[in-house]
C-alpha cells in the first residue's frame, strides 16, 4: 500500500471514530452545520464512553498528586474559584542544583474534601482508550487535540463562566452534570490575543443535563458554566486546537527574511509612502506563498500539531 493510500484509509477511521461521538449526526453533516458555528447536543444515556476513564481511579491519581508531574499543570477550582497553582505547588532545588516541584497533597486533599472540581490534563498516559480518542481527532481534524479530564462534585461549580479557545467536544463519562450554555459568544478567540471580556449573564442560555454518553459539541468562544448534580461527575473534555491565518502568516513571516523581496525596502517618502505600498505587499506576498519554502512552513505546521502514530 503507498504512503498516501495509508494516510487516506487512517483519516478514514479517524472520521470513522469521531462520528461514533457525534452519532447519529454523520461526519459532513457536523463539518457544515455545526463546526465552528453552534453547539450541539446529543442525549443518549449509554455506557458508551465508560472505557475512556473513571472517576474513582482519577481521584486516586489527584490524590497521589500524580498529575502535577505532567507538562500542564492540573487546574483546581473551588466553587467558581481558580485555586492558584501556588497554593497546590512546591517548589524547591534537588540535589542537582535544579528546581524541581512537588504538589502540596495535604492542601489537595482537603480541597478534594471539601467539594472541589479538579481538570487534569495528559491523563491518557493512565487511560489508553482516552489517548485512542484524542488521536483519532487529531486526525481526523487535522488539528493539535487536547484531552482533560474534569472530576466534579455535587452541588460545587467549577469554573466560573467562561469561554475556551478551541472547540470543545464534552464527552460525559459518569455522573450527571447541568451546563448552562450561553448565546454570547466571543468571535475567534486565540490564546494570549485580546483583552478579557465580560460574561453577560443577562444574555440567553439553555440549560442541558448531561448523563453518562451525552455529546455536547461548543464552538470556541461560546460561554458556559456547569455544576454536577450527582455526587461524582467526570467528563473529558476534547478540545480541538485548530491552525488559524494567523498561523499561516506567521509561518510566512519566518520564512520572510530568506527571500530577497521581503528585504526590499519600502518606498522614499515616510509613513504616507509605506501605507501606499500595500498593493505591492499583497503583491509580494502572493510571491512568497508561490515558493516551496511556504509549501515546507506549512507542513511544519500540521506536523507539529499532530503526534506521531
Ligand atoms: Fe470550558
Amino acid at each position: 500500500m503507498n504512503q498516501r493510500a495509508s494516510q487516506a484509509e487512517l483519516l478514514g477511521a479517524s472520521q470513522a471514530r469521531v462520528a461514533q461521538v457525534i452519532d447519529p449526526v454523520d461526519w459532513e453533516h457536523f463539518c457544515a452545520e455545526y463546526w465552528d458555528r453552534k453547539p450541539l447536543y446529543l442525549a443518549d444515556g449509554s455506557d458508551r464512553f465508560a472505557s475512556l476513564a473513571d472517576a474513582a481511579t482519577l481521584r486516586r491519581l489527584v490524590e497521589s498528586g500524580t498529575p502535577w508531574l505532567y507538562r500542564r499543570l492540573p487546574e483546581m477550582y473551588i466553587d467558581s474559584g481558580f485555586v492558584p497553582h501556588e497554593d497546590l505547588v512546591h517548589e524547591y532545588v534537588d540535589m542537582d542544583g535544579r528546581v524541581a516541584r512537588a504538589p502540596r497533597l495535604d492542601r489537595v486533599r482537603q480541597l478534594l474534601l471539601n467539594g472541589a472540581t479538579a481538570n487534569c490534563f495528559g491523563q491518557e498516559a493512565h487511560f489508553p482508550e482516552l489517548m485512542a480518542l484524542k488521536l483519532a481527532f487529531a486526525q481526523a481534524f487535522s488539528a493539535e487535540v487536547e484531552t482533560s479530564l474534569f472530576y466534579s462534585q455535587k452541588d460545587h461549580p467549577g469554573l466560573a463562566p467562561h469561554y475556551d479557545c478551541g472547540e470543545i467536544f464534552v464527552l460525559q463519562i459518569s455522573g450527571r452534570k447541568r451546563w448552562f450554555v450561553s448565546d454570547q459568544r466571543h468571535v475567534n478567540p486565540i490564546v494570549g490575543y485580546g483583552g478579557p471580556v465580560a460574561y453577560d449573564d443577562k444574555a440567553p442560555h439553555a440549560t442541558i443535563e448531561l448523563e453518562p454518553g451525552d455529546l455536547l459539541y461548543l464552538p470556541r468562544g461560546t460561554f458556559h458554566h456547569a455544576c454536577a448534580l450527582t455526587e461524582e461527575s467526570l467528563h473529558t473534555s476534547v478540545a480541538i486546537k485548530m491552525p488559524s491565518y494567523l498561523d499561516l502568516l506567521q509561518a510566512l513571516a519566518g520564512n520572510a527574511a530568506d527571500l530577497d523581496a521581503m528585504r526590499d525596502y519600502l518606498p522614499l517618502g515616510g509613513p504616507a509612502a509605506w501605507a501606499d505600498a500595500r498593493v505591492e505587499l499583497v503583491e509580494r506576498l502572493r510571491g512568497a506563498t508561490a515558493l516551496p519554502a511556504y509549501g515546507a512552513a506549512v507542513q511544519r505546521l500540521l506536523g507539529r500539531r499532530i503526534p506521531a502514530r
